[in-house]
């Protein structure tokens, strides 16, 4: 019999050989045919019974990346996603209990279904390198695992570790997982079908559960931990947002006794999941992620040098973020004492993204050369420039470095603000000048805009871009227009914020408005932590073009020298990194705040769509959450405004123009929302 998506192939040991290669797919998934096809083969093999089987794929990129996500969007049913559910539950028992040994051989990324149906086999080798990964992610998608995995992970690893493992999505190199017994062995490429060869004929003990493990799993115990592991998910993760962690949590506590039980019930817990807004919303964005991420191909360039010009907050993390991606930089500043400091921050850095992998560390702090002068500049094919926020500053350094770039470098501007033809004025090459904005922290914030002035050329976008996808970035191109797609949007938002600290409003209390919204921080915490120089900077090129004031209250802080987090105080004190609030701080209609600042929000998301900023309106959604973190879970800004009911926003929106002006007139686009 043959099969689209599987191999079939007997060894002179009877061993089957199952390889899987789906087609019309550049990675292994589990859509429905495939499983259809691996129900069959399974059948067929427990008539004649071979001396074991491996699962192994014929994809260069990896095992398997778990179900097919294009197959959600069709769900619109609990029934139907009992359906789904069911089957793969089937398939995944039948493999578990067939009489012969199966061994899942794991090369490259193992994940979500693909790890589910790993452990439903009787072990797992993983091959021994950095690329090779297992994890359980399904909760980043606003579900969890749906095909036995909840049970069998916790089976073979334990309640801490694998319910860990499921709360956070985390993904597993291979020590990690050889450690917590998820896998059995870990082994270089070249051993690995021996040792999988070795597992079906020697068939050796698995590691037990430790005494420990045994204990938290016990139903005594179980409620108590479970409170903890709660608590831990509420700090990242609010119930009414996110429910999935919580219902995997109640899952465990209250079936864990009962395995087949336990699993009946993770059908029934997915498919409730799996049919909400937030799975829908989530899953949307995972779309949206990989729609960013073809906007660069890596091939259009080639750099090898990168230079960055600023050792400031924002330029040392540039510098930093590239050299950790594998490139020679150079970082220059006109003070020694800022270049000091980056070193020290990418060492940080470094540590945090390595942990325990010292060579990792020292290689990327070997690629970072702190340059004073500015030698660097000659070699690079990419130069970053990262300086202050001022246009004849920034000309003056480009009339100096232009002569010294390589005929074929280009330049690069992280400017929040300062329109590129404004800045291009001075170039002899304009056509090479392209902003690349980095948002604040580097290393969290997963968007970069790249931006189009008038004269960067075609050949100029399509290195950036590409740059973007080399540095593990999300880069999405931008018209540049002022305040680009993201400050654009988050400063009507932030002003607002900063408009009710000005009406006495507690700045705690405006921070918790937008954070029960699902936003990952408040926007006056945002403000300091940005530095209110340059959101003061942002929203002045901004209200030249704009219906946006700059709220007084500001301009005081920026006249008083307080700047925020950086210089100690801005609506914040701030101590060792962190904001001091007020815990004793209150206001009555916390609905009215959040209200206030999302309609503007929202009402500056739909006057970039009327503009054109961003070619598609997705990739405002797009822009939006990975350059703000606007709460994922709602899908992003223009998505929420139809799902909100666009009537009663709108309505809203007269409602706050009347009574707080006309910043709040809805903009024409809404019609076409
Ligand atoms: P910063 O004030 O922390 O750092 C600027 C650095 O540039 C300073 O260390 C200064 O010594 C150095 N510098 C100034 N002129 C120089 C010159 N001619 N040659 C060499 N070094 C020079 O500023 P920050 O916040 O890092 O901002 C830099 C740029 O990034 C600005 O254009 C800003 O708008 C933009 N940006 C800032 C963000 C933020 O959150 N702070 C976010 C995104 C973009």
């Amino acid at each position: 019999m043959s099969y689209k998506n599987w191999n079939v192939e007997k060894d002179s040991d009877d061993i089957c050989w199952l390889h899987l290669d789906v087609i019309n797919s550049s990675t292994n998934i589990l859509r429905s045919d495939v499983l259809d096809e691996l129900n069959d083969i399974i059948n067929d093999l427990a008539q004649s019974l071979p001396t074991g089987i491996i699962f192994v794929s014929d994809k260069k990129n990896g095992f398997i990346a778990g179900a097919d996500i294009k197959e959600f969007t069709e769900i619109s049913t609990i029934d139907q996603a009992r359906e789904m559910l069911h089957r793969g539950h089937e398939i995944m028992n039948k493999i578990e209990s067939l009489p012969c040994t199966t061994v899942a051989m794991i090369d490259g990324f193992c994940l979500g279904g693909g790890m589910e149906l790993a452990l439903a086999c009787t072990y797992r080798i993983m091959r021994d390198d950095k690329s090779t990964r297992v994890g359980l992610p399904e909760v980043k998608l606003g579900i969890h695992p749906g095909y036995g995995g909840t049970v069998r992970s916790i089976q073979k690893a334990g309640p801490l570790a694998a319910m860990n493992m499921m709360l956070t999505g985390r993904l597993l190199q291979g020590r990690a997982a050889k450690a917590m017994g998820l896998v059995d062995d870990l082994v270089p490429l070249r051993q690995l079908k021996r040792a999988a060869r070795y597992f079906v004929l020697k068939r050796p003990r698995s590691k037990e559960l430790s005494l420990k493990d045994k204990i938290i799993n016990h139903r005594l115990v179980r409620p108590i931990v479970a409170g903890q592991m709660r608590k831990e998910v509420a700090k990242k993760a609010a119930k009414e947002h996110y429910p999935a962690p919580y219902q995997m949590i109640d899952l465990w506590v209250s079936h864990m006794d009962n395995p087949q039980r336990m699993l009946e019930k993770e059908i029934e817990s997915v498919a409730s999941l799996v049919t909400n807004d937030t799975a829908k919303n989530l899953v949307q964005v995972f779309f949206l992620q990989e729609q960013l991420k073809t906007q660069g191909n890596k091939k259009d360039f080639k750099p090898s040098h990168i230079h960055v010009i600023g050792g400031g907050v924002m330029g040392g993390d540039i510098a930093a973020w590239c050299a950790l991606r594998g490139f020679r930089v150079t970082v220059q500043d006109q003070k020694p004492e800022a270049l000091a400091g980056t070193m020290k921050r990418s060492m940080t850095m470094f540590k945090k993204k390595f942990k325990k992998d010292k060579r990792s560390i020292r290689e990327s702090m070997d690629r970072l050369i702190p340059d004073t002068t500015g030698i660097g500049i000659e070699h690079a094919d990419l130069v970053i420039e990262a300086i202050f926020e001022d246009k004849d500053v920034k000309q003056s350094l480009y009339k100096d470095i232009e002569p010294k770039m390589k005929p074929g470098a280009i330049l690069g501007t992280n400017t929040s603000s300062i329109p590129l033809e404004d800045l291009a004025t001075c170039l002899e090459r304009p056509d090479r000048l392209v902003g690349i904005h980095f948002f604040n922290p580097v290393a969290l914030m997963p968007l970069v805009e790249i931006v189009r002035g008038e004269n960067t050329s075609d050949e100029t976008m399509k290195q950036a871009l590409a740059f973007g996808r080399q540095i593990d970035k999300l880069p999405l191109p931008v018209k540049s227009s002022p305040g680009f797609l993201v400050n654009r949007i988050l400063m009507p938002y932030l002003l607002e914020a900063v408009e009710m600290v000005g009406e006495g409003i507690a700045p705690e209390m405006i921070d918790k408005a937008a954070l029960n919204f699902g936003m990952p921080m408040g926007p006056i915490e945002l403000a300091d932590t940005v530095g209110l120089d340059v959101c003061k900077s942002v929203a002045t090129i901004l209200a030249g073009t704009e219906n946006l004031n700059l709220p007084k209250k500001m301009q005081h802080m920026v006249d008083s020298g307080k700047l925020g987090k950086k210089t100690g105080e801005g609506f914040y004190k701030w101590l060792k990194g962190k904001p001091q609030k007020n815990k004793n701080a209150s206001y009555g209609n916390l609905q009215e705040l959040q209200d206030r600042m999302i309609l503007r929000f929202l009402n500056e998301s739909a006057a970039c769509k009327r503009e054109g900023v961003v070619d598609k309106d997705e990739l405002i959604d797009a822009g939006v959450i990975f350059g703000t973190g606007f709460a994922p879970f709602r899908g992003g800004p223009l998505h929420y405004i139809q799902s909100a009911g666009k009537t009663e926003l709108n309505a809203k929106l007269n409602q706050f123009r009347q009574r707080y002006g006309d910043r709040f007139t809805a903009d024409e686009a809404w019609s076409e929302l």
